[in-house]
């Protein structure tokens, strides 16, 4: 076979065929518009396999120099964007081999030997994708880290804590913040765990049933990385279930949509928090717009972007869970459409996170080695926030349980001083000790250190609690975790 041979797609198979395929059929089944972005992946695994298909002896040195060569100018002219893709070729693998046989001759085609695009694309996405997560990881931890230097720099800040929306018990702002580090802590932890079971190598399975060439796939294993912590390499143990395997996208999608509706939920906050209502945070002018219309308004756009583009990533997540739904044994052509939703999460994910990192923490200032134009905190408005809605009932509450009642009498009791306070338009703090003594003669002046703010949060020690002290502690393993 003449290598111009491989021109043409329908010529990539055979001359079992006898029609063209029409423009619009060639659309509809092509890839190539949006999977060459696995180029970098393909070549890859395309070097690992010629370099073990060489050790094993099934090509030749000089056909393995002979790719080696091709696929470095391949690779360069993909870097220079003067590589031609070609609808023809379908997919970024046929696209790629194509050009290495018209450079290198047969050697060109001999890469494919005991390989089928079915192994290789299940091994591409698989080492596109874990470089992908060991960057959303960095991102995560540089996220956390913005969230904890903003508590470090409001640490003795005090807002009402909410429940249904309605002031609760005032809480500290670190603390707040330290919630939402606790998510994203999490959301690494789940990310690193698919990582392990992204990192296995379905090369070697072929099309499906694995092949007759006798060959190495620990050695492709270990060359493209697929190894664990102990340094075994890991490799997908059943050929049917490699090449038609996509639970670990999914698995990653899944992890990115939760990663989002934390995302989506400290949104909802920041949104309310830089209302006139609540007038609590200002988020930096380059995270807002203004309107068209209306000259005062500074929008939230970018917040409020991040809470609709969750419902996009939480879609793809339906969308590719109902991808394999039903699919039989073993690959369909169906796994083309996991690559778009797969692309579109992480691009979304990716990108949420580096803006909100930047949001909510600032960006260094080289020249003085602090971070500025993160969010900027009105402690007073917090402050005087917490201040209403009997944020300290609960800790009149305590009080009389620590004088000998029962809880639930101390809970009657102080529903009927806050409902005092309430006629007499005044917080607990204000009704004079005469006025608390008649709903308990044991009410004593000392109650009134709980009914501060700082009192109530001061009583509040328990680990994990909103006391200074627990907000200090977890400050420290926060840090010593993201060093
Ligand atoms: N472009 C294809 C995909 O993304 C590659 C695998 C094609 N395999 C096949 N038997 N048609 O899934």
């Amino acid at each position: 076979m003449s290598s111009n041979q491989f021109d043409k797609k329908s010529e990539a198979w055979s001359a079992l065929f006898s029609e063209p395929m029409s423009d619009l059929v060639k659309r509809y089944t092509a890839s190539v518009s949006f999977d060459q972005r696995l180029w970098q992946a393909d070549i890859a695994g395309s070097l690992a396999h010629a370099d073990m298909l060489a050790a094993q002896g099934v090509i030749s040195a000089e056909d393995l120099a002979a790719i080696e060569r091709g696929m470095a100018q391949v690779r360069h002219e993909i870097e220079a964007g003067s590589f031609e893709w070609k609808l023809d070729f379908e997919d970024v693998h046929l696209n790629i081999e194509a050009r290495l046989t018209q450079i290198v001759g047969d050697a060109g085609k001999r890469l494919h030997t005991g390989r089928s695009r079915n192994d290789q694309v299940a091994t591409d996405v698989r080492l596109w994708l874990r470089g992908e997560i060991d960057l959303i990881l960095s991102l995560l931890s540089e996220l956390q880290l913005s969230l904890v230097e903003v508590a470090e720099k409001n640490l003795s800040v005090i807002l009402p804590g909410f429940t249904h929306l309605q002031v609760a018990q005032p809480i500290s702002f670190a603390h707040h913040l330290l919630a939402y580090v606790e998510m994203f802590a999490r959301d690494a932890e789940r990310l690193t765990d698919v990582r392990k079971r992204t990192n296995r190598l379905p090369l070697g399975s072929a099309a499906l049933a694995g092949t007759t060439y006798p060959l190495d796939r620990e050695r492709v294993a270990r060359s493209l990385g697929m190894v664990d912590a102990q340094g075994h390499a890991q490799i997908c143990q059943n050929s049917l279930d490699a090449v038609s395997d996509r639970d670990f996208a999914i698995e990653f999608t899944a992890a990115a949509a939760l990663v989002m509706v934390h995302i989506s939920r400290l949104s909802e906050e920041l949104i309310l928090w830089m209302s006139q209502n609540f007038g609590f945070i200002r988020i930096a002018d380059r995270f807002t717009t203004g309107s068209s219309i209306m000259p005062q308004k500074k929008n939230p756009d970018v917040p409020e972007l991040a809470r609709g583009k969750t419902g996009r990533v939480v879609g793809h997540l339906m969308g590719l869970i109902t991808l394999m739904k039903a699919q039989p044994l073993a690959y369909n052509k169906d796994n083309q459409e996991d690559k778009e939703p797969l692309f579109d999460t992480v691009d979304t994910l990716r990108d949420t996170l580096r803006i909100f990192a930047d949001m909510i923490g600032g960006q260094l200032n080289p020249s003085t080695g602090l971070k500025e134009g993160g969010i900027t905190v009105n402690p007073q408005a917090m402050e005087q926030a917490a201040l209403k809605g009997y944020a300290t009932a609960t800790d009149l509450a305590d009080y009389l349980v620590k004088k000998g009642l029962p809880f639930r009498d101390a809970h009657e009791t102080v529903a009927r001083a806050v409902k005092a306070a309430v006629e007499h338009a005044c917080d607990l703090s204000e009704l004079p000790l005469n006025v608390l003594q008649s709903f308990h003669p044991q009410i004593d002046k000392d109650v009134y250190n709980l009914l501060s703010l700082r009192g109530s949060l001061n009583a509040r020690n328990t680990l994990g609690g909103t006391a200074p002290e627990q907000v200090k502690a977890q400050l420290a393993r926060h840090r010593d975790r993201l060093k």
